[in-house]
């Protein structure tokens, strides 16, 4: 069997058992149900009166926890005592405090024994706490806890849209008035639209077209209110709703996550390089300067509601960045640290230099709380951290004493990966185009509550939906055509980098594609599509959608797939590439790089922020490998040159359609 075909029935297998036979039964959909309604407008009170009364208790009874531990005590105690921070109170997990209650409710949903118990907590906390605890510590038990990882949450930006959208978009949804607008017909700028018109058509399993979706939308009104102008310069992928969410959930996912840190610390900062280098690549595709990033001067943009960053918050970083850097240093210079618990190590002797890696740099925002309260601000709120310029100034400097660190004192045996035999003869692609894409993205949740109750009873008459432009790209396909002497199983990375000749060190690349495959005796011909690049997600249903497909499969007309969603912590396709250019192409290089597989490929459950089974990798090689250490600029690098890699000079177009 080839191995390709052997690693993929492998994966396979491994997500039947995350979706066992891949359809909700009924207690999985009343558990799906509850779910949404309760978060259903939960920045505001529960309207719910079943609900409401179950949830006047929060379970004390210690028989009904696996553990009942000092943060659950602790927590149980500050809220007798009034102590928990206020509903409507700005919460942010970073501010130590805020982390410590969000950390004791997580433990009173995470340590029940079953369902009821977790409900009622659930319906609990949905009443009387801050509705940020709230959401952050459940996101964080259906990451987490195996039995229930199927239910799915509405996206971050869904439950939210007042963080990711304008103050004109949220006012004017807010004071939306259903019955008057039904009554005056199509007034303003909010028109219905006909359920084929809602946009992106092509979801992932082609949800929308389905006959299934017609009768699940049925009984709703689809209204749509329209974005007034495209977003210029880089703002589209900083304030694109998927680029931020996915950074969200994964260091969601991370926090409270305690399986082998190491891994996942190298896979976190992998993550980091990687959008720093697909940030980097956006601005030279801009012809904005990108070899080095300066912190932003104190741009005020306007209609958000979060300030981009205090004067007082950018020194707190900046020490912390100085402290790091120094620390790094020291490092390098002595070749010792001194742990946190005291003991010195010596980073020259076996694996030490790993304990100190772990030691100097953080990767799970819990690590980084802060104890000041300090106003919102884009930087420091972790659903829109991508939002603020600076914070890529920060990861920057961040990566480079990271990169230090590991150049200095990673082993380097990896020539030994560099195939023989093997040539890479040529590449060949199809045209790189990007373009503006109108879709609709649900603003449901800031809507009147009032529209969704009809004699106490919840209802979903219609939904409120902001036609957006976003990022997108055309599929594409390359080919590789390779010569080998002998039969060699091989892994191939493909990046994205500028068409700068200069400095590599300087030069962002990104990591578009990796996979593994057989090479044997004579000419090989493979052949790669950009939808099967791995680790990126498509397009999911909205909030409104999945509420009506659960109600649809409750009536049992609908047999409801648990994969309906996309997983949160992929990266969006359609932001691999960046933006072309307009009559004169966007000149840009790929770079293949093949590797000798030394067969210890590993499949993790990363995709789904389930960290508990480790990183997916192809082999031992560096996951950044070969920009995790800084290659000789001088004579060409033996990673970068050579029969086994190839270079590639391609175009990227922007179209208007
Ligand atoms: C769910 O899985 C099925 C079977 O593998 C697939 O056909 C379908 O496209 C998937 N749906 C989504 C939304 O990804
Ligand atoms: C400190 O931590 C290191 C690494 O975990 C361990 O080997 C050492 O024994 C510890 N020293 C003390 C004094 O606890
Ligand atoms: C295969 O072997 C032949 C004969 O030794 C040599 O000319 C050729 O370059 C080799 N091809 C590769 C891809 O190494």
């Amino acid at each position: 069997m080839r191995f390709c075909v052997f690693l993929s029935l492998l994966f396979l297998n491994i997500n039947l058992e995350v979706f066992a036979n891949g359809i909700g039964n009924r207690y999985f959909l009343e558990k799906q149900r509850s779910l949404l309604e309760i978060l259903h407008h939960v920045q505001e009170p529960l309207l719910n009166d079943q609900w409401r009364s179950l949830g006047e208790q929060l379970v004390t009874d210690k028989e009904q926890y696996v553990f009942y531990n000092k943060h659950m005590t602790e927590f149980y105690k500050a809220f007798n005592l009034g102590k928990l921070l206020h509903r409507n109170a700005y919460y942010n997990p970073l501010f130590a405090d805020h982390y410590q209650q969000t950390l004791g409710l997580y433990h009173f949903f995470y340590n029940t024994r079953d369902w009821y118990t977790l409900w009622q907590n659930i319906c609990w906390a949905r009443v009387h706490i801050n509705p940020g605890i709230f959401v952050q510590a459940l996101t964080q038990v259906l990451f987490k806890r195996e039995d229930y990882q199927a239910l799915i949450m509405p996206k971050i930006y869904e439950l939210w849209p007042e963080s990711y959208h304008d103050d004109i978009t949220v006012s004017k949804a807010r004071k939306f008035n259903y019955a008057n607008w039904i009554r005056y017909e199509n007034t303003g700028d909010i028109e219905e639209i006909h359920p084929q018109k809602m946009e992106p058509l092509n979801l992932e399993g082609d949800l929308r077209s389905s006959l299934e979706w017609f009768q699940a939308m049925a009984d709703v009104s689809i209204l749509r209110m329209k974005q007034p102008k495209k977003r210029k310069q880089l703002y589209y992928l900083l304030e694109d709703i998927g680029w931020q969410s996915y950074w969200y959930n994964l260091n969601i996912g991370i926090a409270f996550t305690e399986e082998n840190s190491i891994e996942l610390q190298e896979w976190w900062y992998f993550q980091l390089s990687q959008l720093l280098a697909r940030y980097k690549l956006e601005r030279y595709g801009q012809k904005l300067t990108y070899k080095t990033l300066a912190p932003e001067e104190d741009i005020k943009r306007q209609n958000h509601r979060f300030e981009e960053e205090s004067p007082k918050t950018s020194r707190i970083i900046f020490k912390r960045l100085e402290k790091l850097e120094e620390r790094v240093a020291d490092a390098i210079t002595f070749r010792s640290f001194q742990l946190n618990n005291g003991s010195l190590i010596n980073l020259d002797v076996d694996d030490n230099w790993l304990i100190g890696l772990g030691e100097i740099f953080p990767y799970d925002w819990t690590q980084l709380t802060i104890e000041q309260d300090i106003q919102p601000e884009l930087l420091l709120d972790i659903r829109t951290t991508l939002r603020s310029e600076n914070f890529y100034y920060y990861a920057e400097r961040v990566l480079q004493a990271y990169r230090w660190y590991r150049q200095v004192f990673q082993p380097s045996d990896q020539k030994i990966f560099i195939p023989s035999d093997f040539r890479i003869d040529d590449m060949q692609i199809s045209p790189l185009i990007t373009y503006d894409q109108q879709v609709d993205v649900d603003l449901s949740n800031i809507l009147h509550a009032k529209h969704f109750y009809l004699a106490g009873q919840f209802v979903w008459p219609f939904t409120l939906q902001q036609q957006q432009f976003r990022f997108q790209h055309k599929d594409f396909t390359y080919n590789l055509q390779i010569s080998s002497n002998k039969t060699q199983s091989t892994i191939f990375r493909t990046f994205l980098t500028t068409s700068e000749r200069g400095r590599i060190q300087r030069e962002p690349f990104y990591q578009l594609d990796s996979f593994l495959t057989v090479i044997y005796p004579g000419l090989n011909r493979i052949s790669r599509e950009s939808n099967d690049f791995r680790g990126l997600i498509g397009d999911h249903i909205s909030f409104t959608e999945l509420h009506q497909f659960v109600k649809l499969a409750e009536r049992e007309e609908y047999d409801f797939p648990l994969n309906i969603s996309t997983p949160n912590c992929g990266f969006p396709r359609r932001l691999m590439l960046p933006r072309g250019g307009r009559g004169n192409p966007l000149k840009m290089r790929l770079l293949i790089v093949a590797t000798v597989y030394d067969f210890k490929a590993r499949q993790g459950n990363e995709l789904y922020c389930d960290f508990s089974k480790g990183i997916s990798r192809w082999d031992e090689l560096p996951l950044a490998y070969p920009f995790d250490r800084f290659l000789d600029d001088d004579i060409q690098a033996v990673e970068i040159s050579g029969d086994h890699v190839f270079w590639k000079d391609v175009q990227i177009m922007h179209e208007d359609f």
